[in-house]
């Protein structure tokens, strides 16, 4: 079994990141050097994606062009000299296949996948969220070994997490493992964003995972969760519940989830990143010691 195909979804409204997402996607807002999407597509390159499906919506576009060839652009930087520039732009060449459909309405993470199923159809494919990044400058290989992992246990599902602080599962997918404690577990069950008192573990869903196409069949059939939307956790709960094999991946200590839903961890990416940059990152550090200084 071969799997390269990756369905990233774009399409969400981003309120939380409101007003910068009025009129550009979240998926593009810059951390560090790049818009967040470049490094998700560059970590799944990095596992062996070659062909990519983005489930976009309105005001999208900007994500489609950023990863078109453009030509003028490049001829530009030549006649006028910029021609160290053409380095930034190496990503546009990558060897991938790039793929779009539309969810016409917004109705949540499962819904989107489900907009995929045309174009996917009877194959195991991944997901990969496109306002995530795992890990500083994206360098984990996680997709790599969700699929590595899928094909040799033949689950119907593997899935990346992470442990969060307690008082965090209120935000995520949290996961019932059959064993504790362990990198690799079988998922006994999982919860949409539960309250402190009634999570099952601290272990949150961390945006990357593997399906098989079963997975459509259940999402057509699950009714609107949490917030009237479609929920991917309800679907991988009635997998779990139908007898399905759901494996769990924790992602290393190298592999944080940079979240970039909402202000407080996207600011923290985005110093993160800056702080890292080997160009910007010193003086950078320098110039955030003495603001530290004058403001404590
Ligand atoms: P979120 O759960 O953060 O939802 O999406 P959101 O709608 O984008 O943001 P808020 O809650 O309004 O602030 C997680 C990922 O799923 C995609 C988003 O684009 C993001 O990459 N998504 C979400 C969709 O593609 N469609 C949806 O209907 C919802």
């Amino acid at each position: 079994m071969h799997i390269d195909l990756a369905v990233v979804p774009v399409a969400g409204q981003g309120t939380r990141l409101l007003p910068s997402t009025k009129s550009q996607p979240k998926e593009m807002l810059p951390v560090g050097r790049k818009p967040v999407v470049q490094y998700v597509v560059e970590e799944l390159a990095l596992s062996g994606i070659k062909r990519l499906l983005f489930v976009t919506g309105p005001g999208k576009t900007s994500i489609e062009n950023h990863f078109d060839l453009n030509s003028e652009l490049i001829a530009f930087l030549r006649e006028t000299g910029k021609e160290d520039l053409l380095a930034e732009l190496a990503f546009e060449r990558q060897n991938l296949d790039y793929f779009y459909t539309r969810q016409r309405r917004q109705l949540g993470l499962g819904h989107a996948i489900l907009c995929a199923r045309p174009i996917v159809g009877n194959q195991p494919f991944v997901v990969a969220l496109g306002d995530s990044i795992l890990g500083v400058n994206a360098q984990s290989d996680i997709v790599h070994r969700l699929v590595e992992e899928f094909i040799h246990s033949k689950a119907d599902a593997v899935i990346a997490f992470e442990e969060v602080p307690r008082e965090e599962v209120i935000h995520y997918g949290i996961a019932q493992p059959r064993q504790s404690n362990r990198p690799l577990f079988e998922l006994a069950d999982i919860v949409e964003k539960p309250s402190v008192a009634d999570a099952p573990s601290n272990l949150a869903v961390a945006a990357r995972y593997v399906f098989s196409p079963y997975i459509f069949e259940l999402l057509q059939h699950t009714a609107p969760g949490k917030g009237g939307e479609i929920q991917l956790t309800d679907a991988i709960r009635v997998l779990i519940q139908g007898g399905g094999k759901v494996i769990g991946i924790k992602l290393g200590a190298d592999e944080r989830r940079f979240d970039i839903g909402n202000f407080e961890s996207y600011f923290r990416a985005f110093v993160e990143f800056a702080l890292a940059d080997p160009k910007y990152g010193p003086d950078l550090r320098d110039w955030v010691r003495t603001l530290m200084g004058r403001t404590s």
